[in-house]
């Protein structure tokens, strides 16, 4: 059947978002389909197009700082955290699905798993925790494995940061000089307001991939109890061990350190 969206047709809605091919992208494997997995497909494809939006973000925040454009790159970064927040909540739509309704088609899915989302793991490595096994995994996946490997090897939103913190002044080569950085900044938010308004945004966006974690742990809970997963992984003890990764230690661990006396009389 033809589209109707011709040559010579005027621009429209459909045609600029591509909304006939879009909706033709949900192909179901059960048989006859199960209710459920359309959703399952839906929210997917949702995670990985906001997955594609955040990673263009963060590719220009990195090549912003490197400018010393922060006000931009802290733009950018609002940008980020907006659309995790609505990342976070947004996993809370599939606990509609009745566990027994995903049992129908969950058989089918073997052995793909969230473990192999390119563009997550993408995520992970140009935030700044970058993992060679993990790299290892996607190496019969020639697409993936080459971006991931891309990532790998170039510097990482945390390098960025700290090189700008370097050029501010501060040391910020090793973890120590990173931490006194660090509670320098904090300690006078006002002297480094780019730079400390930056470090917010940071430990927001490390904040907000761990509540996603968490949201996303209880979930498999709430489906499928503790079985292992499709990925082959025990399913929630595993992921529960994903809970510690953090892209910005450093940004954490200075709380620690913060005290009163070295503000000074300073308001
Ligand atoms: C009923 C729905 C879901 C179930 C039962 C489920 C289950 C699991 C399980 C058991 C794992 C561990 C790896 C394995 O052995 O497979 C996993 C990993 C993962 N899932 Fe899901 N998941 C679901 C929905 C989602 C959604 C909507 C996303 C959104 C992108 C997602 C993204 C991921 C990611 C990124 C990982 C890797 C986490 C890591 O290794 O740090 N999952 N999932």
């Amino acid at each position: 059947m033809s589209s109707g969206y011709g040559k010579g047709a005027p621009l429209s809605y459909n045609k600029y978002l591509k909304v006939p091919e879009l909706i033709r992208l949900q192909e179901t494997l059960s048989e006859p389909p199960s209710h459920d997995e359309l959703l399952f497909i839906i929210i997917h494809q949702t995670y990985e197009l906001w997955f594609k939006q955040i990673l263009h973000e963060l590719d220009a925040t990195i090549k912003w700082i490197d400018e010393g454009r922060t006000f931009r790159a802290n733009h950018s970064l609002r940008g980020v955290v907006s659309i995790e927040r609505i990342l976070v909540t947004q996993i809370h739509v599939l606990e509609s699905m009745a566990p027994i309704g995903f049992l129908e088609f969950r058989d089918k899915l073997n052995p793909a798993s969230g473990f192999q989302s390119m563009q997550f793991r993408e995520l992970e490595f140009v935030s700044g925790a970058k993992d060679e096994k993990i790299l290892s995994t996607f190496a019969e996946d020639e697409f993936a494995y080459k971006r991931l490997n891309e990532r790998y090897t170039s510097p990482s939103l945390a390098d960025a940061f700290w090189g700008l913190v370097g050029r501010s002044g501060l040391a910020s080569t090793t973890h120590d000089e990173r931490i006194a950085a660090t509670v320098e900044i904090l300690t006078h938010p006002e002297k480094y307001a780019e730079i400390y308004n930056m470090q917010d945004l940071l430990i927001e966006h490390d904040e907000l991939i761990v509540a996603w974690r968490y949201n996303h742990i209880q979930m498999v809970e709430r489906m499928l109890g503790m079985k292992r997963g499709t990925g082959g992984s025990d399913g929630v003890g595993y992921l529960m061990t994903t809970l510690n990764k953090k892209f910005f230690p450093e940004l954490w661990e200075a709380r620690t350190h913060l005290n009163i006396e070295s503000k000074g009389d300073e308001k």
